[in-house]
């Protein structure tokens, strides 16, 4: 009897660390973002999801967060320095509060399409950039995509920047974005995503700005019914590793990592292509109003002060190689 309850307890005891080695070699790794699991974010999410789980056969499972459930971008940008999140799909709209050098891609009219951008970022300026992040206790894998900005509002067409004047508009937590709305003469109000929604629907803030991607994922038609296709800024988006997660790798995983991010982006910058061609019909049958006609000109005349503000500060090289690199 002692010696069949002896069995038993080695095979449970086998059992449990069979299960334990099992446990041990898949590590899961938490990625969120703020938009819906029908975003381009979560295109990116799922590229990211697949690449990783197949190149290390199983040795990272990736759960991902949709929707902000993790919090805001910036929220989320902090939990990866110090570890309790450990990839984030995030546009540059707070990062610059973490990496200053990253606030000359937030000026308004930088460039010019998509293409432009792309090459940028994609190249030596965009790594430079990515490199930087390293200087402040984050990974930045690879550049994403969010798109050129919009701006919708519930209280009247605008067709130039005189239209914009008086209106509360939410704007990322980021001072470039701000300046140049305050030089247009709206009242800018700083807000996490998360709480935007709601924002619109209270009449808290008339209007926001953003991309036709994240108008179409968030449902924006049902709060807002003025679109106007102003594209005063590119809005990239990055891929985020934590630097406590990162750092502990060896450099064949960490590689995975940024072939993970890479596919991400390419993912998600082909739904922004997507999304930009068939959209803009979408929220036009969604009821919105859609002002396409926009002279670009006077909105780029109005936001120069924001250019002031950010070469007082940060000097003008970074701005000078990028517009030296178009
Ligand atoms: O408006 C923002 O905060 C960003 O564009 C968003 C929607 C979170 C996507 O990165």
């Amino acid at each position: 009897r002692r010696s069949l309850a002896a069995a038993v307890a080695g095979v449970t005891a086998s059992l449990l660390s069979l299960t334990a080695v099992n446990a041990e070699a898949a590590q899961t790794i938490t990625l969120g973002h703020t938009l819906s699991d029908s975003s381009h974010y979560s295109v990116g999410a799922d590229a990211f999801k697949e690449t990783l789980e197949r190149l290390s056969d199983g040795e990272f499972q990736v759960e991902e967060h949709p929707s902000g459930s993790l919090g805001g971008e910036r929220a989320m940008i902090e939990g990866l320095q110090i570890g309790t999140v450990d990839v984030v799909i995030t546009s540059t709209g707070p990062l610059g509060n973490f990496v200053p050098q990253t606030y000359v891609l937030d000026l308004p009219f930088l460039f010019k399409d998509y293409k432009q951008a792309r090459c940028v970022l994609d190249g030596p300026i965009g790594q430079d950039l990515l490199d930087k992040m390293g200087e402040h206790n984050l990974v930045g894998l690879a550049w994403s995509e969010n798109g050129f900005r919009h701006l919708t509002n519930s209280k009247r067409a605008v067709k130039t920047p005189e239209d914009v004047k008086g209106l509360k508009i939410r704007t990322m937590e980021n001072k470039v974005h701000m300046a140049a709305f305050k030089a247009m003469g709206a009242h800018p109000t700083p807000m996490a995503f998360p709480e935007l929604f709601t924002a619109l629907q209270q009449g808290t803030v008339d209007g926001q700005e953003n991309p036709i991607t994240v108008i179409v994922a968030t449902k924006f038609w049902e709060v807002q019914n003025h679109l106007s296709l102003t594209g005063h800024v590119y809005s990239p988006a990055v891929v985020l590793g934590s630097p406590v997660l990162l750092d502990g790798l060896s450099e064949e995983e960490r590689g995975w990592f940024k072939q993970a991010a890479e596919a991400s982006a390419k993912a998600t910058r082909d739904e922004v292509t997507r999304l930009e061609k068939e959209g803009v019909k979408l929220l036009r049958d969604k009821g919105m109003q859609v002002e396409t006609d926009i002279d670009k000109a006077p909105f780029q005349e109005a936001v120069q002060p924001a250019y002031k503000i950010y070469t007082d500060e940060y000097g003008s090289e970074m701005l000078d190689r990028i517009h030296g690199s178009q």
